[in-house]
């Protein structure tokens, strides 16, 4: 009887684990601060993106989203430690003023994207 529970017990957490690797298909090599939330990440990034009205090449190489050769990326890993998890709106607000003038041709064209997106990212 109690082996039959450990058996169960063991199948359980094989289906749980198994259920958990089909979400996080997204295989992320270079994440210093998010923590890798799939498709929220992706997400996430696109709705930024779409605030600060740039395009993915703002802060990554075409193609190489793991790569950090644009400065502009390193610089927005310093805005995602203030902003992911703050609740302070000033705090917010500040990073974000500093973070315009780090990425090239951004501006706040639509906070509420930006902040939208933020929200779905995760810190590690
Ligand atoms: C304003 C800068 C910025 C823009 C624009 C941006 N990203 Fe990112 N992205 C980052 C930063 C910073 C990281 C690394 C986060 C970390 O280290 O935790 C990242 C990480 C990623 C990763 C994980 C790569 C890996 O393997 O480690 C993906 C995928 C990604 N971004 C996709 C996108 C897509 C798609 C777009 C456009 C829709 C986009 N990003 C636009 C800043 C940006």
């Amino acid at each position: 009887m109690r082996l039959s529970l450990y058996a169960s017990a063991f199948v359980l957490a094989l289906g749980v684990s198994a259920a958990t690797t089909a979400h996080a298909d997204e295989n992320f090599k270079n994440l210093k601060v998010l923590k890798n939330n799939g498709k929220d990440l992706e997400k996430g990034m696109k709705a930024i993106s779409k605030g600060l009205g740039v395009k993915c090449t703002a802060c990554h190489v075409k193609g190489e989203f793991d790569s950090d050769k644009v400065p502009a990326k390193d610089k927005t890993r310093a805005f995602f430690t203030a902003v992911v998890g703050e609740k302070d709106q000033a705090k917010k607000d500040a990073a974000a003023a500093e973070l315009i003038k780090n990425v090239e041709g951004a501006a706040l064209k639509d906070a509420k994207a930006v902040w939208e997106g933020v929200a779905l990212l995760q810190k590690q």
